[in-house]
């Protein structure tokens, strides 16, 4: 790919890579979705796309990280890096943000393959991309948010540095749920793991900094 060179993007850790993906990839993050992201009565995304049949949910997937690569906007972008560890992809992590260049925050979002919970790559894809927003795009606070009932990903925010912002309400599966909202601000951050950020001079500009 010579002419967007945000697809070049990598992010690594220790264990992980994080970068857009290849169809091949989307193909692979698709058996991960199929194969379970959760318990049948957990819930933990707000827009409830693992509730699909079985026979539609890889095409959703793979719908949705191309719509999310095709709208994109310098003003307002959804970076969905999929996660790769062991040369297998695992899951996704994402980074969004509007007006960045001002507002200077990014929210967070992401989910792993069930089989490969608790075992510490939620926390070390989250740190990829919190140290790819502080250090290589000059974020100033980082966002995220999660259900009460999801301990997984709000230990992972708390142990990241993450501190409580409020709540919201939202309707979940008919019934009304908080969940719990938490910034970081980038003087709170210290990274688990070392990062490394590769290719990102040629596309700064993508991400409107
Ligand atoms: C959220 C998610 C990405 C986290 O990834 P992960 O690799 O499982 O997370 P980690 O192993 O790095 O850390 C999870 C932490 O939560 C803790 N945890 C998990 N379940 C818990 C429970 N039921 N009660 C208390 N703590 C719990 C773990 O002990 C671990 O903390 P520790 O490292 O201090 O022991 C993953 O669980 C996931 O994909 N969940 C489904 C989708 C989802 O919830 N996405 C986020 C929506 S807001």
């Amino acid at each position: 790919m010579r002419h967007w060179p945000l697809l070049r993007l990598q992010l690594t850790t220790p264990r992980l890579t994080l970068r857009l993906p290849t169809l091949d990839d989307l193909d692979e993050l698709a058996d991960r979705a199929l194969a379970g992201v959760h318990g049948p009565d957990e819930m933990p995304f707000a827009v409830p796309w693992t509730d699909a049949p079985a026979e539609e949910l890889p095409r959703n997937t793979i719908q949705y990280h191309l719509s999310v690569l095709a709208t994109w906007r310098p003003d307002n972008w959804q970076c969905n890096f999929i996660v790769v560890c062991d040369g297998q992809v695992v899951g996704s992590q994402g980074i969004g943000a509007t007006d960045l260049g001002i507002a200077r925050e990014v929210h967070t979002g992401s989910w792993l393959g069930r089989a490969y919970h608790g075992k510490g790559i939620g926390t070390e894809m989250r740190a990829a991309v919190l140290h790819f927003a502080f250090e290589g795009l000059g974020a100033e606070s980082a966002v995220s948010a999660a259900f009460l009932d999801n301990p997984a990903s709000r230990t992972v925010s708390k142990k990241l540095g993450y501190r409580p912002d409020g709540f919201g309400v939202r309707a979940r599966r008919g019934l009304r749920t908080l969940d719990e909202r938490l910034r970081l601000n980038r003087a709170d951050f210290v990274s688990p793991v070392p990062v490394e950020i590769h290719g990102l001079d040629a596309c700064r500009d993508q991400f409107g900094v």
